[in-house]
């Protein structure tokens, strides 16, 4: 596999301060309330523009949180240096998604088994064809053993990273994302999932549901909040 230097360019840290096991959520500041929540003695390896990583412990197991940014070009950055310069292993995207289907409700949880997108992240690898991006299956397995066992609204399967979160009002053309059985949109997934692909490491990505695209239902600070403490128990039993 492929290295490079550390410091890399957007990570300050040296080698070995972060842990194989990093959770990922998009925004700094919720990086820093999961480490001063969940984790205990958290050290801090990272404030390069802001985006916020410590490594601390979780039941006595070694992990990192460190925040991405928003978008594939983002994700794929920090991914990238993540797996080829600190040497991580298992990359979990702990983020908020908008609901494509009438059953996928606000504060459920999404688990993403597969990631389709209209973002042209993937040109890099200048792959023959269309490559379907998976999540490690032991990842996701391991995450609905850890719902079911907490009796959380879950639901697993296909979502579509946009590289819009706003769309201009155009006609619609053809089959949508929906009749496809997407269950939902975020922006991240698909540079977080090719990257891993490549490097041969695990990714998993998880959301909670922030907004419905089909009901135009969103949920209050307060709700997500509650919503993402439900989904943060799941990811810690992934550390
Ligand atoms: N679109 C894209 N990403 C999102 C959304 C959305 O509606 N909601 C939360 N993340």
């Amino acid at each position: 596999m492929t290295t490079i230097k550390v410091p890399t360019p957007h990570i300050g840290a040296q080698l070995g301060e972060i842990a194989e096991t990093v959770l990922l959520p998009g925004d700094p500041l919720r990086a820093k309330y999961i480490a001063e929540t969940f984790l205990t003695d958290a050290v801090q390896f990272n404030s390069v523009r802001n985006i916020f990583g410590y490594t601390g412990y979780y039941n006595g197991k070694r992990v990192s949180v460190m925040a991405t940014g928003m978008g594939c070009p983002s994700m794929g950055i920090y991914s990238y240096e993540l797996i080829h310069g600190y040497g991580c292993k298992n990359l979990i995207r702990i983020g908020t998604c908008g609901a494509m289907q009438e059953h996928v409700k606000i504060r459920d949880v999404v688990m993403a088994m597969g990631v389709s997108t209209n973002s042209n992240y993937m040109d890099c690898f200048k792959l023959p064809g269309q490559f379907a991006c998976t999540c490690s299956f032991d990842l996701l397995r391991k995450a609905v053993d850890a719902a079911d066992a907490m009796g959380m609204r879950y639901h697993v399967g296909n979502i579509l990273c946009s590289d819009n979160f706003y769309h201009p009002e155009t006609p619609a053309t053809g089959v949508s994302w929906a009749d496809m059985g997407i269950l939902a949109c975020e922006m991240e997934s698909t540079a977080l999932y090719s990257n891993a692909a490549y490097a041969g490491v695990n990714a998993f990505s998880m959301f909670t549901v922030s907004d419905s695209l089909v009901t135009g239902e969103v949920t209050t600070a307060e709700e997500r909040q509650t919503s993402f403490t439900d989904m943060m128990k799941i990811a810690l039993e992934l550390a």
